[in-house]
């Protein structure tokens, strides 16, 4: 298996974002403004920790909801799919049964953890290369309106790049909006979990699946609801943040969901096995993947197979 370059790939994901988010190697494209702008002007919320979504909240609800769903649909789907109790008994034994489900979920997770890092990455550099201000821009800039001749007729630019008197990490801080990276980040879990958990074919999940959409992408679009109403950032940013994420989801899935091991083929079933799967279904534990000898069948029916009771 190719884990090197994943390693390598995902380590080189990690230490850029970490620059991104902790560092001043990429410098934000300071921008100008209007004086008085209207859009900018809105009262400073305070620090992110005190928001109704804080960093904190978002980045464990990002991390552990699709972990602990992923891992839940992965083993339900495992130990109650819907076809062929019997298939399960012509493997040859426990490690090679499990060794497909084990497969799945560390790719799974581990695709996942690369996209949220690349997510970040994404969110990080269209802040950093826009520098489109938060709506509170100007209240933390707090210019001096006398001294950059504000009082002269018609609209005036201001492009100086010390016209902010404020506190200047406040400041850098209210120049990355663009897109929103909260919002990225929940759209990036939401779809990439959707994908992921609702292929499975767990039986009676029929009425779960659209309860599961909709428990999983409120919190969504809360979280991009508070950012604006917070004056954090404009409905442009949430938006931009929530395509960010979806692209980066869809992006990484599709491959995923394409590759043959998520897809056994149909036709390489023993012919033991009469009925068929629709073949735009994965299927997730077929065993022929396990390269189990089919010789092997009648010894391993006697044997204690997990999953069936
Ligand atoms: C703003 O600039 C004017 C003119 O340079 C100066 O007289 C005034 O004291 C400044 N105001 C503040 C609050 O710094």
């Amino acid at each position: 298996a190719p884990l090197l370059p994943a390693l390598v790939i995902m380590a080189g994901t990690v230490l850029l974002a970490y620059h991104f988010e902790y560092t001043d190697t990429f410098p934000v494209h300071i921008q100008g403004f209007f004086c008085y702008d209207r859009a900018y002007a809105k009262p400073y919320p305070g620090p992110e920790d005190t928001s109704r979504a804080p960093p904190v909240l978002v980045y464990s609800l990002v991390t552990a909801v699709p972990t602990v769903l992923i891992l839940v649909g992965e083993l339900a789907a495992f130990f109650c799919r819907p076809w062929g109790r019997q298939e399960k008994t012509i493997i040859s034994g426990q490690c090679c049964y499990f060794i497909p489900l084990l497969r799945r979920i560390v790719r799974f997770l581990g695709v996942y953890s690369f996209g949220l890092f690349t997510t970040t990455i994404f969110a990080n550099a269209g802040q950093v290369v826009t520098g489109n201000q938060t709506p509170h821009f100007l209240s933390v800039c707090r210019p001096n309106y006398t001294a950059l001749g504000c009082q002269l007729p018609g609209p005036q630019y201001i492009t100086d790049r010390g016209a902010c008197a404020g506190n200047p990490a406040l400041v850098m801080a209210a120049r990355k909006a663009f897109p929103s990276k909260d919002a990225a980040l929940s759209a990036y879990a939401v779809v990439y979990t959707m994908y992921v958990t609702l292929v499975l074919e767990v039986r009676g999940s029929r009425l779960a699946k659209p309860s599961l959409c909709l428990a999983l992408a409120a919190p969504a679009v809360l979280v991009g609801v508070v950012r604006v109403a917070e004056h954090r950032n404009h409905w442009a940013d949430v938006l931009a943040g929530f395509l960010t994420g979806t692209a980066i989801a869809a992006f990484l899935v599709s491959p995923l969901m394409a590759s043959p091991e998520m897809h056994p083929k149909p036709h390489s079933r023993p012919p033991t096995q009469g009925h068929s799967l629709p073949s735009s279904l994965p299927a997730p534990y077929s065993p022929q993947h396990t390269q189990a000898p089919t010789q092997e069948t009648s010894q391993a029916h006697a044997g204690p197979t997990p999953g069936t009771s």
